[in-house]
């Protein structure tokens, strides 16, 4: 592998350093190509710009290949919880039983949130999208813990920042249901794991003695597992540019969730839920909606379908279709929109403008399916998205801190007027 690269511009060459990741993947470094050539680059979308050199997740798109600090999705999907999954993102291992016990007990011990957030909840009509909610509660967190405004102040007080976090953000996920349905809020059972201690405070009612249900707790599990962290997406690079101002942790990830509102991203799963509901409703007419899909005349497009990444299947969507399966199963829930999906998926896959432009379900194509059989409103569930990419968000912006990479700011080519005389306004066509 040539360990430069020549840029041939205005009959001069210029070379820039190539450099190799542990993956074999290979950038060129054009951290001096203005100082040197005057010019910069242009890439709309950041297609081909590598932001960082990160050693959290590795991503084959071409492969299907998703690993969390070396370790496959496959297993740690199977084999692992969502704490210690948390824990391998933002401290880059695999923890002992006693670390573990020590990172869910301190977890655990700060679930609850400050009652005078309650009173920033109740000045949200019940109409509001909970994931708005959740943006304002978890940074509203900076008021609350104003020492966290200096992120640079001490490694202790970045832990401490680290475990409120991942502790008030299912407390602040719940909160936001409630509000939704102008319940009260439940508060945190310690008693219980992370995921059965959420499903109480979203569906235990006054008065009424509510069971976890194991199955969906593991479930919860899997899928928060599987969105744990998806590497220099759209909403962590949203986390890494603002901590990057060094704005506290809860800032970052307050914008990292306004990121992930959007429909084109984590917004999609609660999208393929309304898109599939259309289809059942309109006589469940799959080549009508995969022609819509194909014409670009027409703003439909597949939601849940295609990544800027992966070229092949997202390795998350295959299990978490596997797991509809058995979820579905187990809950006795047969939803008619399960159907439709795989028959979508069947028929995308054999169209030429699918195949040609490897266009494959992504993680948003089935999650919503689960979401809706464990008892969860579709609006809440681009706020699971956010609860499961948590410590993925933490993880970068961790990283980011911890190598103290620059202030980003992106350049541009300016394409507007020259320069041109101010006109008095009597004098304006
Ligand atoms: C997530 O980055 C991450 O890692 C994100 C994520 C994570 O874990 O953080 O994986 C989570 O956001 C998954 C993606 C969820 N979004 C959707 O399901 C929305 C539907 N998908 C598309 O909007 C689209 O595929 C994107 C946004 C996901 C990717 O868009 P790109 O990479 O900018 O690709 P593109 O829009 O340039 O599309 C390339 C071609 C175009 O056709 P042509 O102009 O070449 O003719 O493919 C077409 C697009 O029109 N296309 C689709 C399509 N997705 C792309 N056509 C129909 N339906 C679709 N879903």
């Amino acid at each position: 592998m040539s360990k430069t690269a020549e840029l041939k511009l205005n009959g001069q060459t210029y070379e820039l350093p190539v450099i190799e990741g542990t993956e074999k993947e290979i950038a060129i470094d054009i951290g001096e190509l203005r100082e040197k050539s005057g010019a910069i680059t242009l890439d709309l979308g950041y297609k081909n710009t590598g932001a960082t050199k990160s050693a959290i997740t590795f991503l084959d798109g071409d492969q299907g290949i998703l690993r969390y600090r070396g370790y496959a999705i496959e297993e740690l999907a199977e084999k692992s919880t969502f704490e210690e999954v948390s824990y391998l993102l933002i401290f880059g291992k695999l923890p002992t039983r006693q670390e573990l016990e020590e990172f869910s007990y301190d977890i655990r011990t700060h679930t609850l949130v400050h009652e005078d957030i309650k009173k920033i909840l109740d000045g949200f009509p019940s109409t509001a999208h909970p994931m708005g909610v959740l943006a304002s509660l978890f940074c509203a967190q900076t008021a609350f813990y104003p020492e966290s405004l200096d992120p640079n102040r001490s490694d202790e007080l970045v832990y401490l920042s680290i475990i409120r976090s991942l502790a008030k953000m299912p407390t602040f996920a719940a909160w936001s249901y409630k509000n939704a349905l102008g319940h009260p809020v439940n508060y945190p059972d310690n008693e219980l794991d992370y995921c059965s201690r959420f499903l109480k405070m979203m569906f235990a009612l006054p008065g009424q003695r509510y069971e976890v249900d194991p199955v969906v707790a593991q479930a919860l599990n899997q899928l928060l597992i599987l969105h744990a962290d998806h590497e220099q997406n759209c909403s962590t690079s949203t986390v890494r540019i603002v901590g990057s101002s060094r704005a506290s942790i809860y800032a970052s990830i307050s914008a990292g969730i306004n990121a992930l509102w959007g429909p084109l991203h984590g917004g999609a799963n609660q999208e393929v839920i309304v898109m599939l509901e259309n289809i059942r409703k309109d006589g469940g007419n799959i080549e009508k909606w995969i022609n819509k899909a194909k014409d670009k005349n027409d703003p439909f497009r597949l939601m849940g379908f295609g990544h800027r990444v992966y070229k092949n299947f997202d390795p998350r969507a295959k299990i978490i279709k596997r797991a509809a399966d058995g979820v579905l199963a187990k809950l006795g829930v047969k939803d008619p929109v399960l159907d439709i999906a795989k028959k979508l998926e069947e028929v995308a896959l054999q169209d030429d403008y699918f195949v040609e432009r490897k266009l494959y379900p992504n993680v948003d194509f089935y999650s919503g399916i689960i979401y809706r059989a464990l008892g969860l409103p579709v609006d809440m569930f681009t706020v699971m998205f956010a609860m499961g990419r948590l410590p993925g968000w933490i993880a970068q912006w961790k990283e980011m801190r911890d190598n103290k990479e620059p202030i980003g700011r992106p350049r541009q080519i300016y394409v507007g007027e020259r320069l041109r005389p101010y006109v008095p306004i009597d004098q304006r066509g």
